[in-house]
């Protein structure tokens, strides 16, 4: 292996330098060439909890900019690139009959990344599924998991022979916790006897899926997930304990279930008789071999103790001193590298990817010469890769790193206010331009990940 500075290992051969998009937030043209509304869309419409609806169906236009998206690119010198696929463009109607036409799409994406050097990192579920699916009651109905099986085996049989790596959901937390819990995510629901069983079905889903995709004879498979640290605000037991359910809550209801096909024993006691007698067989199912995990990466919480605050009694603490992102996250490069000590404890020998780490920052405009200064992100991206190698020099088995986002997109409620792409987009002339924090992220490829 190459040394980077001193005596540290630098990054290893093969090491992924990526970034990710989602099919909402990028893609538009929702319903082109046959595609089905999403649960989404139709959020969006309806809900009048979403910014910017109007621009869904533009987003970024990548569903016909994605030549110039895949030039982008390789201009930025990457080696990965990790997007997902609108389930309601292969499958309308969320069972049943194909549209060609929505796995052509992706056919060509894929076949012009491999043509550019870039290996096709593949998300089948990012948040967005067919609307007819929830009429059914979406990942509340326990058919959920089937319906993901078999659309797997699908998006499989089209381009099984040329994605790198495949995902089956992207943090699950966040479908149960903003959909089913609190309503600011589709489908809207606001019932805690709800959440248990979505976040279950979600995990079924992703358990039944592997096991159709490795019957069809796929290699490379993980799941996603959003972690971050609980900190308590005191050495209180109380806000100690408070800590430890938010925890639970957050990150080791997904950890726990995948990696020992348990729960973790706070979640009973969290949801009282809102919490399912789940079968133990479905937690077999669940806990099915990993080939990755990928880890997406933002922020930590500080956490303290409030019996008024929800099911978990326990609030975020705001850290007045600390810098913040545009979506009042903290800025807190060690968490990186305390997730990262943690995936790979309760998973090793599975190796880990960052899937996802990237802020929003308030950028100016392009200059006149055709420049975009973000030094916050540039700062941001230094820090957290500072962490990325000294994980690596401790031994995590990490494989790649994906900045989100490649462009300003749909930051899904929020709209399109919130920047966190490396390429800045111009919404109104859908033109892109690379900011200073695409350049940095260029360089450091371009030197192995040193700095
Ligand atoms: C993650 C999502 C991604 C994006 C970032 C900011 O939770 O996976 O789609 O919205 O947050």
């Amino acid at each position: 292996m190459k040394s980077g500075r001193g005596d540290a290992p630098s990054f290893p051969p093969g090491f992924l330098w990526g970034a990710a998009t989602s099919a909402y937030q990028v893609e538009g043209s929702p319903l082109a060439d046959g595609g089905g509304e999403s649960n989404w869309r139709r959020f969006a419409r309806v809900s009048g909890r979403v910014r910017d609806a109007a621009a869904v169906d533009r987003a970024c236009d990548h569903y016909r900019r994605w030549p110039e998206d895949v030039r982008l690119m390789q201009a930025l010198g990457l080696n990965a690139y990790r997007f997902s696929v609108a389930w309601a463009r292969v499958l309308p109607a969320g069972t049943g009959a194909v549209n060609a036409a929505g796995l052509d799409f992706y056919e060509r994406l894929v076949d012009a990344l491999l043509a550019a050097g870039i290996a096709p990192c593949l998300t089948l579920y990012h948040w967005d599924h067919p609307a007819a699916l929830d009429e059914r009651g979406g990942w509340l109905n326990p058919d959920s998991a089937e319906w993901f099986a078999r659309y797997a085996e699908v998006v499989y049989a089209a381009l099984g022979d040329r994605v790198a790596l495949w995902a089956t959901l992207n943090e699950p937390w966040v479908v149960m916790d903003a959909g089913y819990l609190h309503g600011t995510h589709a489908p809207g629901h606001r019932d805690r006897a709800e959440a248990p069983r979505a976040a279950h079905n979600l995990l079924r889903a992703h358990g039944a899926g592997i096991t159709a995709l490795r019957a069809a004879g796929a290699r490379n498979l993980g799941i996603v997930l959003n972690l971050e640290p609980k900190h308590p605000a005191s050495g209180s037991p109380a806000d100690r304990a408070a800590a430890a359910r938010a925890d639970a809550y957050m990150n080791g209801f997904f950890l726990d279930a995948l990696l020992t096909g348990d729960y973790p024993e706070e979640l009973p006691a969290l949801f009282g008789r809102d919490w399912p007698d789940f079968p133990a067989a479905d937690l077999r199912r669940i806990r099915q071999p990993l080939d990755w995990i990928g880890v997406n990466y933002y922020t930590r919480a500080v956490v303290r103790h409030d019996p008024g605050a929800g099911h978990l009694a326990a609030a975020t603490v705001p850290q007045r001193d600390a810098l913040c992102t545009e979506t009042g996250w903290e800025v807190y490069p060690p968490g990186l590298g305390a997730v990262l000590d943690r995936v790979w404890r309760a998973a090793r020998p599975v190796p880990v990817y960052i899937t996802e780490n990237g802020a929003a920052f308030a950028d100016p405009p392009p200059a006149a010469d055709g420049r975009l200064a973000d030094p916050l992100r540039v700062d941001y991206l230094r820090a957290h890769l500072r962490e990325v190698r000294a994980a690596l020099a401790r031994g995590v088995d990490l494989r790649g790193y994906f900045v989100w986002s490649l462009l300003d997109n749909l930051e899904w409620a929020e709209g399109l206010g919130k920047r966190f792409g490396i390429v800045h987009v111009d919404h109104e002339s859908q033109r892109r331009t690379i900011k200073a924090s695409g350049r940095f992220y260029a360089e450091r490829i371009r030197a192995g990940g040193d700095p």
